[in-house]
């Protein structure tokens, strides 16, 4: 099959990458010239400063100019096309809609482009971001205005998490497919010849609209798993003397019906998709004049998680963030990417600042590039100059008076020693993954440890200022 796939970002370049390896012809399109030349290079590290998923810039390298082409002239590949991926961007606005201004316009030029072609072959445009319900009738609209003709528009929403998107991407749970006539549903069936008949994956066919809606609904679920276990067993453990959190999780999801995803507590759930689907869903329901109480819970917890620590540590630890310097450890919404869209260490960040910290010093094994985009640009926001950038969690961790983990990299493991070595009590630990087993160690050396579904643990022994002003008398 000739595929083209329009927008080049977390979508679309492992779908294109992954589409390749299957033997399809892949020409992936995008306006943005710096991108495209990153993708055509071959290179690891210039790829990896575009989209950074495990596996990717290998799989692209491997099948770049034989199955893997990048442009960012539509015309010139559209020719001969079976199939049209939309990639695009949807990010939420003010009111919680999405801005669907990105792919409108793509879809603008893929009309003219089509309405342009010699032969009229029957092509499918599909939907693959997530988009609101009724965007399929919309794009065809849009496409039909622009000239396109014999063509068909299917739903086919991405259901990858960052992280693993390749590896997800070539082991699919399920495929849905929401199209119009049979025709369309061949095309597609063509594409996904590996799974049609998979013993293990799902192949769904149904309505543009059904797909569209499954979308919205699983993403939401998988919040409300997240929101469940931080808004309700999270603090049960944190109010309630001698909960095992752990045996808490295992008990519960020993239940065959019950998911273990989402019951590993957290700072908060972030990233470009939970917190945008959620609120565009509420917005849709709210526009059919529905009520959306479930769903408007489900995010005020989840926002409310990203900077609940802060609160705890003032109320529970008595600790003041005045003039104080703290550790960030962790910048990305999650291990394994440097993403850091909604990420719960923006609100951290935010909080921070507003208590009157002094310093932030922020380490992130792979976002570093990321956290600087943001806060680098003190005339958004002059506090933003109070954030230093570290080489490792051992260099950040200098000097400062407490630290707060925010994403759960598995070096963080590791961090008791560090923390030992390069501080002294008393000092606050603010564990937002739970990532520090052997805190006993340092509660035994007047470390104070404050973790998410769990008690606070003081230090045992006197701090060593105490200690000192007490050997003294
Ligand atoms: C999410 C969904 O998991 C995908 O199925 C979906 O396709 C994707 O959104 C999308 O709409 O494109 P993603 O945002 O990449 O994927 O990442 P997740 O692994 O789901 O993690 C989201 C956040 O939840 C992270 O901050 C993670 O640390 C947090 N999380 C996850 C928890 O706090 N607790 C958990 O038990 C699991």
């Amino acid at each position: 099959m000739k595929i083209l796939i329009v927008g080049t970002g977390y979508v679309g370049l492992p779908h294109g990458a992954v589409c390749a390896e299957y033997g399809h012809e892949v020409h992936a399109y995008d306006i943005d010239e710096r991108r495209i030349n990153a993708y055509k290079s071959g290179e690891k590290e210039q790829i990896e400063r575009q989209v950074n998923e495990p596996g990717l810039a290998d799989s692209i390298a491997e099948n770049l100019d034989r199955y893997l082409f990048f442009t960012t002239d539509v015309n010139s590949v559209i020719e001969g096309v079976d199939v049209i991926f939309m990639c695009l961007n949807t990010p939420p606005q003010r009111d919680g809609s999405s801005d669907l201004s990105y792919l409108s316009s793509a879809a603008r030029d893929v009309g003219k482009a089509l309405a342009n072609r010699k032969e009229k072959k029957r092509v499918v445009i599909v939907n693959k971001s997530t988009v609101p319900v009724g965007t399929a009738r919309l794009v065809e609209g849009i496409l039909k205005e622009n000239g396109a003709t014999n063509f068909g528009v299917a739903s086919n929403p991405e259901f990858l998490a960052q992280g693993n998107a390749i590896e997800g991407s070539r082991r699919p749970d399920r495929i849905v497919v929401g199209a119009d006539s049979d025709e369309d549903f061949a095309i597609l069936r063509r594409v996904y010849a590996q799974f049609t008949n998979h013993v293990r994956i799902h192949y769904l066919e149904t309505t543009p609209e059904t797909a569209e809606s499954i979308k919205y609904m699983a993403n939401s679920l998988l919040l409300t798993y997240i929101s469940y276990w931080n808004g309700v067993g999270g603090r049960l453990a944190e109010s309630f003397e001698n909960i095992r959190m752990e045996d808490l999780k295992r008990g519960v999801t020993s239940d065959n019906r019950i998911s273990t995803w989402g019951s590993y507590v957290s700072n908060g759930a972030g990233g470009s998709c939970f917190g945008k689907d959620i609120q565009s869903l509420m917005y849709q329901l709210n526009r059919a004049g529905q009520q959306t109480d479930l769903l408007r819970a489900v995010y005020n917890i989840n926002e409310y998680q990203k900077h609940y620590l802060i609160d705890r540590a003032v109320h529970e630890a008595d600790f003041s963030f005045n003039n104080k310097t703290v550790t960030l450890l962790g910048l990305a919404f999650k291990k394994r990417t440097n993403d850091m869209r909604d990420s719960a260490a923006l609100k951290a960040v935010e909080a921070l600042l507003a208590k009157g910290v002094k310093e932030i010093r922020a380490y992130d094994p792979l976002a570093m590039d990321a956290a600087q985009d943001y806060w680098f640009n003190p005339k958004d926001n002059y506090l933003f100059e109070r954030i230093t950038y570290h080489d490792s969690a051992k260099e950040a961790l200098q000097g400062s008076d407490a630290c707060y983990i925010s994403t759960d990299w598995e070096e963080f493991r590791g961090l008791a020693t560090s923390i030992e070595n390069a501080t002294k009590a008393p000092y606050l630990v603010i564990d937002g993954r739970r990532m520090i087993f052997d805190f006993d160690a340092l509660l035994a050396k007047g470390y104070d440890y404050l973790p998410v579904g769990g008690p606070l643990s003081r230090g045992t022994a006197p701090a060593k200022a105490e200690k000192k002003a007490k050997d003294k008398k």
